[in-house]
């Protein structure tokens, strides 16, 4: 034990909160009875955490984007937490300043049980980032943005299995944050937020209602290379973006409404707020130069097909199977191809735990210049190959998916043994 250690207890748990107008909906939750206060951890820092269990079901608890080792401190489907059980993990992050997300993952229940509010997001910082004039104030100019969509029943509930759908449940309502119809008083220029598409299917395709500019810094892990300005970001699930956005166009009393497609899906209301003439320097961060050995061979992965007939390289997933062996601290490229035709249109979200990997190229081409930054979860369109570079800094068994959570749970997935 040194003076950096870190004690946390999480606990999943039931809980009901008033949404909309009527009876409270039922909901589950972090220490919190929907979603969570998002978790702070630093770079380097001993964490030891005590994740309990009050759902009347199983549970686990994943670390989407932290590199840590094995499959029970990773929390897929090998670490279930019985109800009114505890285990204890601890692990020490060493791997650059992120936005990553804890959610549960007990295949096959993990969609239901992120639908449910089993989701919420984690700060990493370190001593890099906090060089960076980004705002870091978390709540005033430094927000979480955690995207879903929900339907409600007539008396308001959320009922899983009447919506649901082997490729993937769609709400009709936005839920920001854990709210229904939000808004956020604006009382600095510049905000930075944090956004997480937390949803089991839908993509999220972000802009203003004016055009404003977004300039993303951080994909999901860590901040990028270099800042990218865009008026339009599409996330696909499981994908985070951290972006700053520059009031200094608006006066004090206007609003702005972040849109995805045609639905308002946040309202900025504009304070008063001191200039602000902070520049973003051209270069933010370094990323780590993986090699390949040449002669290494490419890693092959299918995406293939849609509702209850998708799977991995023909196959679905069997816990008790090893379906790929890769070294440790060794770096390859994977190709991941999306089979579908282009006429169905569904593009699957891939997702490798407990790494950060690079995005080499689409389809030969260069990646979006939004993906020139480490990233755990990529996503692949109809009739797509994309090539990755993957490099394991922990060992042990872990999973590799689509992150359409239905899709996941019904079998599109496959394990990794990292040695
Ligand atoms: Cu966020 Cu295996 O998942
Ligand atoms: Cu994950
Ligand atoms: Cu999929």
């Amino acid at each position: 034990e040194t003076a950096s250690d870190v004690y946390y207890t999480v606990t999943a748990q039931a809980g009901e909160v008033q949404l909309v107008p009527g009876p409270k909906t039922k909901t589950w939750g972090y220490n919190a009875p929907l979603l969570g206060k998002f978790l702070v951890f630093k770079r380097g820092q001993h964490t030891h955490i005590t994740l309990r269990n009050e759902l009347p079901e199983l549970t686990t608890f994943h670390w989407h984007g932290a590199d840590v080792p094995g499959p029970i401190t990773d929390g897929g489907c090998h670490a279930p937490v019985y109800p009114h059980q505890e285990r204890k993990i601890d692990f020490t992050l060493e791997q650059p300043a992120c936005f990553m997300w804890l959610h549960a993952h007990p295949c096959p229940l993990t969609a239901e049980q992120v639908y449910k509010g089993l989701a919420t997001g984690v700060i990493v910082r370190d001593d890099v980032e906090a060089q960076l004039p980004f705002p870091r104030n978390y709540g005033v100019d430094d927000i979480p943005l955690v995207l879903q969509d929900r339907n409600f029943t007539a008396d308001n509930q959320w009922d899983y299995q009447r919506d649901y759908d082997p490729d993937g449940v769609l709400g009709e309502t936005p839920l920001i944050n854990g709210t229904v119809n939000p808004y956020f008083d604006v009382t600095t220029q510049r905000v930075r937020l944090r956004i997480l598409n937390g949803s089991n299917r839908r993509e999220w395709r972000l802009h203003f209602s004016d055009d404003t500019v977004m300039t993303q810094i951080g994909s999901d892990g860590g901040i990028m290379p270099a800042p990218v300005k865009m008026t339009k970001l599409m996330l696909a699930c499981a994908e985070r973006a951290e972006v700053i956005i520059d009031f200094g166009h608006h006066q004090p009393g206007d609003t702005v409404t972040l849109y995805s497609d045609d639905t308002p899906i946040l309202e900025f209301r504009i304070h008063d707020y001191a200039p602000d003439h902070t520049v973003l320097p051209d270069h933010l961060v370094d990323i780590p130069a993986y090699h390949v050995t040449p002669g290494t061979p490419v890693r092959k992965f299918t995406l293939d097909g849609t509702d209850d007939k998708v799977m991995i390289n023909g196959k679905k997933f069997n816990m008790t199977r090893i379906d790929e062996r890769q070294q440790l601290n060794t770096t390859e490229y994977w190709e991941i191809t999306n089979t579908n035709s282009c006429h169905n249109g569904m593009g699957h979200p891939f997702h490798v735990h407990s790494t950060q990997f690079e995005i080499v190229s689409r389809n030969g081409h260069a990646p979006n210049p939004n993906e020139h930054g480490l990233k755990d979860t990529v996503q692949v369109n109809p009739q797509e190959t994309v090539r990755l570079k993957v490099h394991f800094t922990c060992p042990g068994v872990f999973m590799y998916h689509c992150h359409i959570i239905e899709h996941e749970d019904g079998g599109m997935m496959g394990q990794i043994e990292v040695f």
